[in-house]
């Protein structure tokens, strides 16, 4: 298979950075690019997952709507590594808190993920319910973390494919087995396509709701508050 691929229109490999931003919403992705990025160029529309190249404090950076779920970031972090030559992705979303040490807005780096997903499996064979972060993005996010003073927290996460459980106090056996301090539903599937690709991939989050404290963000709230998360992962431009 070649370019364009089925699920993203661009026919030049070079109408995307070699580093890529993925929010889950493609109006985050837009949001992005209509604030802090120059130069933009629009590069993809198929299916509403919008994707934005442009370039931040004069270096390039791509931004594009992951969707909701391993399925969809799935496809899009695979045909962007495989067939566009990105090198590095840096999923930027939201998160339910699984902790009471956590609190609304706080920002979160992704150690590793943690799935009950069949993901990994099914596409490569691979056995693990664990995948680790790249080491060297998640200490150059740290970094720029700490030159922003924006403090992170580094943490294991659950990648879920249920949003809604029927008995939602599930979760406190995930966190006390298997130690995530968080659900989001796509950085285990990203993951696994880097590793399987030789790619880099990272995520940062930041918590929208807490399953404990049964606190949540409206989603309007979440797109202004999401800003720190962004000015982080924005330092990544080349
Ligand atoms: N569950 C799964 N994914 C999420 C949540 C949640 O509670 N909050 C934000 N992303």
């Amino acid at each position: 298979m070649g370019i364009p691929t089925p699920h993203i229109e661009v026919s030049n490999k070079d109408d995307f950075a070699k580093t890529v931003l993925m929010p889950g919403d493609p109006l985050r992705a837009k949001f992005i690019a209509e604030t802090f990025l120059e130069d933009v160029v629009q590069v993809n529309s198929v299916r509403n997952a919008l994707a934005y190249t442009g370039t931040y404090k004069g270096r390039r950076i791509s931004v594009f709507g992951s969707g909701m779920g391993m399925p969809s970031i799935g496809i899009y972090s695979y045909e962007l590594f495989k067939f566009y030559d990105v090198e590095n992705i840096i999923r930027i979303g939201s998160c339910g808190a699984y902790s009471d040490k956590l609190n609304l807005y706080d920002v979160l780096l992704v150690q590793d993920a943690w799935s009950e997903s069949t993901y990994a499996k099914v596409q490569s064979g691979y056995q693990e319910s664990t995948i680790e972060a790249d080491k060297d993005l998640n200490n150059q996010l740290a970094t720029f973390a700490g030159e922003l003073d924006i403090p992170l927290t580094r943490v294991r996460i659950h990648s879920s494919d249920v949003f809604y459980r029927e008995n939602f106090t599930d979760y406190e056996k995930i966190r006390d087995e298997e130690g995530c301090m968080a659900v989001e539903m796509e950085s285990f599937a990203l993951f696994a396509n880097a590793k399987v690709l030789g790619k880099k991939a990272a995520c940062l989050l930041t918590v929208s709701d807490s399953l404990v404290k049964g606190e949540a963000t409206t989603s309007e709230e979440r797109q202004n508050a999401f800003t720190k998360m962004m000015e982080i992962a924005l330092e990544m431009a080349k």
